[in-house]
């Protein structure tokens, strides 16, 4: 089910095919979903679609904005589906403090976090604007105990809004301009800013029913020092890295504790580590490693930018694998892994978890320098939830 087709939807396509699974496509655009006390229509403007939601058991859910998908997922589990990721595992998602809350009362380790409300300016009842800046930053300062923070948007995503102060007056410049949106109505987190050198990961947890939850034994590193947020958005480099056993147990804990006693689900972890002053190499011969990267993975931007033509895709995706093989093979790229890989190794115990993503990105970076394809998993755990009777008790039809 999605709105429009990127190459994650493209790729879960294929992927399927090459596992000779049949999908069934559910749009949800343009649809118009009604519901009566004689059952349901499903239906665009020229066709109903009922029929094809009724052989369907297992949905998985690719909406593009977290608002969309917590829809689709009560509607579709309202009609008895199994939702590839649950509503519970999408609710906590949605929200960065919510997600935080469920690793922490589990004693998984995160960075000390504040909520705060979108209240920085108050109208009174008489007009009066009241302006709540200060307070807030004493509260935050307090919760945190440091004078670098960051400030991000409970709700957001790809880094947008994410705003670090070094001191108290860009703290409070940082507050002043966190105003609440439509995609973030509620508030904003404080966070204590993590030494995490030049790079975070992205880690693949998943869990089929009937099985233990999983944790992939590679995961992705994000890296750069040209700002502090490692999003992959923001141009960031990307590394395939090994993971120590220990995290992935501890990433396995995060599993659990955001998907409850969920059946299937598939979540991509944001952790980064405590380096301190741990940084064993020098950053300039990192930061001119990098430097020596920019052509190869100029070349990747290049395949990126490309228009995907229709009935096309497999053809550019060899292109993108290839690009992205270059890249991989050059020596400045495997000297940058094999630091990123040490780090890991010397701060394993050292790792905070501090985001879950109901719906990563993959298909690029995540499958082909990860080696990851979050396809597979997303399949087989609608697979294992297919056939699963117990759903059938919830259908109203
Ligand atoms: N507390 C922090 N300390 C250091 N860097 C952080 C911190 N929080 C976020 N970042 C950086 O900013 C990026 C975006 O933050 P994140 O919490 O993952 O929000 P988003 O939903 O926008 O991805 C992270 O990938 C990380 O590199
Ligand atoms: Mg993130």
């Amino acid at each position: 089910m999605y709105e429009s087709a990127d190459t994650d939807e493209m790729g879960i396509r294929l992927t399927a095919e090459e596992m000779g699974i049949n999908l069934v496509y559910i749009p949800f655009r343009k649809v118009s979903v009604s519901i009566s006390n004689d059952g349901y229509h499903f239906k665009t403007k020229g066709r109903h679609l009922e029929k094809n939601l009724e052989g369907v058991n297992a949905v998985l859910n690719r909406m593009q904005s977290k608002n969309a998908r917590l829809y689709a997922a009560s509607i579709m589990e309202g009609l008895g589906k199994y939702v590839v990721n649950p509503l519970t595992l999408e609710y906590l998602c949605f929200s960065k403090f919510r997600s935080l809350v469920e690793l922490w009362r589990r004693g998984i380790r995160i960075p000390s976090t504040v909520f705060v409300p979108l209240d920085a300016h108050d109208i009174t009842t008489s007009g009066r604007q009241l302006n709540n800046e200060e307070d807030i930053a004493d509260l935050i300062q307090e919760g945190i105990g440091t004078e670098d923070i960051v400030l991000k948007p409970d709700a957001g995503t790809h880094g947008r809004e994410v705003r670090l102060s070094r001191d108290r007056r860009t703290l409070i410049k940082n507050i002043n301009s966190s105003t609440p949106s439509i995609i973030n109505p509620i508030g904003f987190v404080a966070q204590e800013f993590i030494e995490k050198w030049f790079y975070d990961l992205r880690i693949i947890v998943t869990k089929e029913r009937g099985k233990p939850p999983y944790c992939y034994p590679t995961a992705l590193a994000r890296g750069g020092f040209k700002d502090f947020r490692t999003n992959t958005f923001l141009g960031n480099m990307v590394f395939g890295v090994k993971l120590p056993m220990n995290i992935r147990n501890s990433s396995i804990e995060c599993g659990k504790a955001m998907g409850r006693d969920s059946e299937a689900w598939v979540l991509g972890l944001d952790a980064m580590f405590n380096l301190g002053e741990d940084r064993f190499v020098d950053d300039e011969y990192v930061k001119s490693e990098l430097e020596k990267l920019i052509p190869s993975f100029n070349g990747v931007k290049t395949v990126k930018r490309e228009k995907i033509k229709l009935g096309k895709f497999s053809n550019w995706n060899k292109k993108l694998e290839n690009a992205f093989h270059n890249y991989m093979s050059t020596t400045h790229y495997n000297h940058i892994k094999d630091i990123i890989e040490e780090s890991i190794a010397r701060n394993a115990d050292n790792i905070l978890f501090h985001e879950a993503n109901s719906c990563p990105e993959f298909w690029e970076q995540t499958r082909i320098v990860g080696g990851i394809n979050v396809a597979v998993p997303l399949i087989k755990c609608a697979k294992s939830v297919a056939g699963w009777s117990v759903f059938q008790r919830y259908k109203r039809y």
